[in-house]
């Protein structure tokens, strides 16, 4: 069984629908979770699944590769054959990523490679974008960069605000995120030469259609 382990800093809600999805005809297990927010609300859904966790909290004055020496402690207890970010707020130095190439997926909440970063629904509203959505794909060391896994877009609305946008994303997020983990974890999905390759064949720069 393949071991997933899931860092968060918040609500945790890709968590639960992975955590979910990790039903008993999927081989894969969350054998940990790590928050750096000792008051992410993904802590309680870990607890109340039964999984193990860790925080793993910023120190004032720390370095941020002082800190991923920490986290990569922390990873390691896990001995995590995949490492999913699931809403984690911090940039991770290239060290930590490249310790995890092709084995560390992220989520986020744009149609890569248009807005990375940060208030992505925002910068959608802003550019009166008519489809938004989300993006699972390597992490490699250029943030929000990595070849794109799959993709899930949503309609934009002339009255949307950035929140109810958000939970428009938010919600093919669930959908999106826990196949592709399933992909992983039945070795169908790997990283080659930078790119996402599934069953063998080179997903295009927008992932799988
Ligand atoms: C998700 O929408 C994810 O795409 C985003 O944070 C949210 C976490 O929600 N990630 C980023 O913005 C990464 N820069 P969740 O805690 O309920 O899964």
């Amino acid at each position: 069984s393949c071991r997933v382990l899931v860092l968060i800093s918040g609500n945790g809600s890709n968590l639960q629908a992975i955590i979910d999805g990790c039903d008993d005809n999927v081989q894969a297990e969350v054998v940990g979770v790590i928050s750096n927010n000792p008051e992410a609300y993904g802590l309680i859904r870990a607890h109340q699944n039964e999984i193990d966790t860790s925080c793993v909290i910023a120190h004032q004055d720390e370095t941020r590769s002082e800190y991923d020496e920490r986290l990569l402690s922390a990873i390691e207890q896990y001995q995590p054959d995949l490492v999913v970010l699931a809403g984690f707020m911090r940039i991770l130095t290239d060290e930590l990523v490249m310790r995890f190439e092709g084995k560390m997926l992220n989520i986020h909440p744009s149609l890569l490679p248009k807005y990375t970063g940060l208030h992505t629904h925002q910068r959608a509203i802003d550019a009166k974008d008519v489809e938004h959505g989300a993006s699972v794909h390597f992490v490699t060391p250029k943030l929000d960069s990595g070849p794109v896994i799959l993709q899930a877009k949503v309609p934009v609305y002339e009255d949307d605000t950035a929140e109810v946008l958000a939970e428009r994303v938010n919600e093919q997020e669930h959908a999106i995120y826990p196949l592709v983990v399933k992909w992983f974890s039945q070795q169908r999905l790997k990283m080659q030469n930078g790119a996402a390759v599934l069953d063998g064949n080179e997903l295009e720069q927008h992932g799988y259609a």
